[in-house]
């Protein structure tokens, strides 16, 4: 099954520290979507279509303008969300007929509870939120169990005494739950990952990384659906070469071990 990821816009109703992303006044147009609706109605493959933003409930109108056009048994849905908007995601899950499956991560707001029975939760680990994860890890590993996974903050430097205590955290992971990923400051810095995905940013053009916006690799006014293969580092300037190609193809590389949906 292939992965098709679209980002509805960059808006969003909350402002993370940590975010990556620059949250401006954009939205998906109806031609954008009547594209990818014809795109994925022309064949008979499912996809898993995930549903991303920004906050992507803030363009609830636009995802039910693609729900309604498109055979909604026939594919799978996610969505990463910031899980504050509790009504549309009801709706949303109305519309669908099934819990769907969502990442949620830590907020400002925190509130860390599940939003269904499918709910994987991410923690992005800062220097300033380390000591709430020591605190918080046992009630995580609680609710969460394997569907809980940690990434350090991809623009952090850490420090020898720091990252020995997230060394702690992941050993007592570990303990238990073998599966659940903590991706480390040398790892995500590179960020290199093989995510096998069509990515669909909201102007129509098809990225390399949903993180870059300027890494285009295509446009769904012009090109039929490109899959990004994105074994290199957006994130190429701040490294090394030879960490790329140390780094990339490994299997800690690999973008996600669990379930159909890659999020990366
Ligand atoms: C940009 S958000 C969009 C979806 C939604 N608003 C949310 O927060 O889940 C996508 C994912 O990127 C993660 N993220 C944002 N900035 C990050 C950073 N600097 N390092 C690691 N992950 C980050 C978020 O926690 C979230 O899981
Ligand atoms: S909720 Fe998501 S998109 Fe919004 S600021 Fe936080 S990480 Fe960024």
């Amino acid at each position: 099954m292939q992965n098709l990821k679209i980002i509805f816009g960059t808006k969003c109703n909350l402002n993370c520290d940590y975010c990556y992303q620059k949250h401006e006044n954009n939205e998906i147009s109806q031609e954008v979507l009547d594209k990818i609706i014809e795109k994925i109605n022309k064949n008979n493959e499912s996809y898993n279509i995930h549903l991303f933003g920004g906050e992507p409930l803030l363009y609830l109108e636009k995802i039910f303008y693609l729900l309604d056009r498109i055979d909604i048994k026939k594919h799978n849905f996610s969505i990463s969300t910031n899980g504050t908007l509790i009504n549309e995601f009801g709706k949303l899950e109305e519309k669908l007929g099934y819990p769907i499956q969502n990442l949620i991560s830590n907020k400002s707001i925190g509130n860390y509870e599940k939003l269904n029975k499918n709910s994987q939760f991410r923690f992005i680990l800062t220097k300033s939120n380390l000591e709430e994860l020591e605190r918080k890890l046992d009630w995580f590993l609680e609710q969460y169990g394997n569907d809980f996974s940690i990434y350090c903050n991809f623009y952090e430097e850490w420090s020898q005494d720091l990252l020995n205590r997230i060394e702690v955290i992941e050993r007592k992971i570990h303990l238990n739950y073998p599966r659940i990923r903590v991706l480390k400051p040398l790892i995500t810095k590179g960020t290199p990952c093989n995510c096998r995905s069509i990515i669909i940013n909201w102007n129509g053009d098809y990225l390399k990384c949903h993180r870059d916006p300027n890494k285009v690799i295509g446009n769904i006014f012009t090109d039929e659906f490109i899959v990004s293969k994105n074994t290199e580092c957006i994130f190429k300037d701040d490294i090394q070469n030879n960490f790329i190609r140390t780094m990339s193809n490994t299997e800690e590389m690999a973008c996600c071990d669990y379930d159909a949906v890659f999020y990366c």
